[in-house]
This record gives structure tokens, sequence and C-alpha cells, in this order.
């Protein structure tokens, strides 16, 4: 993954908790990310590797960490560095949700070696929809969680957001149900 990635996990701890934490979590990822570049490819391994030391060295689980990163990576990465193409995305969560699939063919352009990840849209109504995420890396699933919320908080949008089919559990690709329709959880 790009080095933008790293980096907004440096970020994400730093704001939060402080230098010597990052500092500790790179150490026990045996990674110096902070020596990484934005806008170079890494192996995926290194980004693992820090959010599994992130997890240890906060003292929480590694989903609860990939959502925090989720959100952070919409509301702060996403806002502050790809401002205007996120507002591109479109005028609504709806919208942007229908665009997603596309989404990441505009990133490509400015990272030409991405390997993103898939996306298609079924069962679209006037306040829910299904989401199919594909992708050929493991674990991300509470990534996609945590993006999901950022965008509902960008648009000012409460959601419900259902894991209907989960690939880790045998399932063909996971599938998150999204209702906007209804109180936020
Ligand atoms: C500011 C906008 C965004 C930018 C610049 C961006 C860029 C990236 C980059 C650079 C990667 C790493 C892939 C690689 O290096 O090969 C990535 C991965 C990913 N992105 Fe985005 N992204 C953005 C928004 C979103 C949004 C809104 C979603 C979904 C709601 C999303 C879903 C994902 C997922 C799930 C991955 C993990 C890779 C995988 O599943 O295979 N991204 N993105």
């Amino acid at each position: 993954m790009y080095g933008i990635v790293t980096k907004a996990i440096g970020d994400l701890v730093v704001t939060n908790h402080g230098v010597a934490q990052w500092e500790a979590i790179q150490e026990k990822a045996g990674v110096e990310a902070d020596f990484l570049v934005g806008n170079e490819p890494y192996p995926d391994d290194l980004a693992y590797r820090l959010v599994g030391a992130a997890a240890e060295v906060l003292g929480c689980d590694v989903d609860a960490f990939l959502i925090r990163f989720g959100e952070h990576w919409v509301l702060k990465t996403g806002m502050e560095s790809y401002g205007a193409l996120l507002k591109s995305g479109g005028v609504s969560l709806a919208d942007f949700l229908v665009k997603l699939p596309n989404f990441h063919t505009r990133v490509s352009l400015l990272y030409p070696q991405l390997t993103p990840p898939e996306f298609s849209c079924t069962d679209i109504g006037a306040h829910s929809m299904r989401l199919h995420y594909f992708t050929q890396r493991p674990g991300l699933t509470s990534f996609m969680i945590g993006l999901l919320r950022g965008l509902s908080t960008l648009y000012e949008t409460p959601v419900r957001i259902t894991l209907v089919a989960q690939k880790a559990k045998g399932d063909d690709h996971d599938i998150f149900e999204i209702d906007w329709g209804a109180p936020k959880e």
C-alpha cells in the first residue's frame, strides 16, 4: 500500500496519543514508518504490522483500531489532503455510495500503482442499499465500517450499518446493508 496509508496511521496515533506512543508502535512493528514516502508503494505487510502493533501498544483490539482509522481516513486525511476529490464524490451520502464503485479510479490518477478495492451497489432504495466490497486483502472489514461511519459524519447523515455477508466467515465477499432512514445506533 502507498506510504500515505502508513502516514495516516502515524497521524492518527500522534494526534490522539502522542509521539512517544507512535515511536513505541514503530519499534514493536519493526517498521521505520516515519521514513516512508507518501507517494511510493510499499508491501502491505508494513501497514498490517503497524496496525497490529498499534492495537497492542494502545491496548485495544485490531478491529477497534481499524474502525477509528477508517473514520480518521475520511474525516482527517481525506478532508485535509484530498478535500476536492472527496467532495466531488457525491452531493449526499446516498449519492457518494452509489458512485463509490468509480471513486478509486480517480484515486489511481494520483497513485498509478494503486491496488484498489472494488465495490458494487444493489438493492438501492429510497433509504437503504447494499454495498458489496471486493478485495484481495484480508481483515479490512472493520476499516470499511470506520470509513462508512466517517462518511456518515461527513454528510451529517446518521446510518445503521449491518454486515449481511462476511468473506472471513466463508461468504464470497463482504456485503454491508446501509440504512440512512433510521436513527443512528
Ligand atoms: C480521500 C479519499 C480516498 C483516497 C485518497 C483513497 C486512497 C486509497 C489508497 C491509497 C489505498 C491503498 C491501496 C494501495 O495503496 O494499493 C486505499 C485503500 C482502500 N480504500 Fe480508499 N481512498 C479514499 C477513500 C475511500 C473511501 C471513501 C472508501 C470506502 C468507503 C475507501 C475504501 C478503501 C478500502 C476498503 C481500502 C483497503 C484496500 C482493500 O480493501 O483492498 N477509500 N484507498
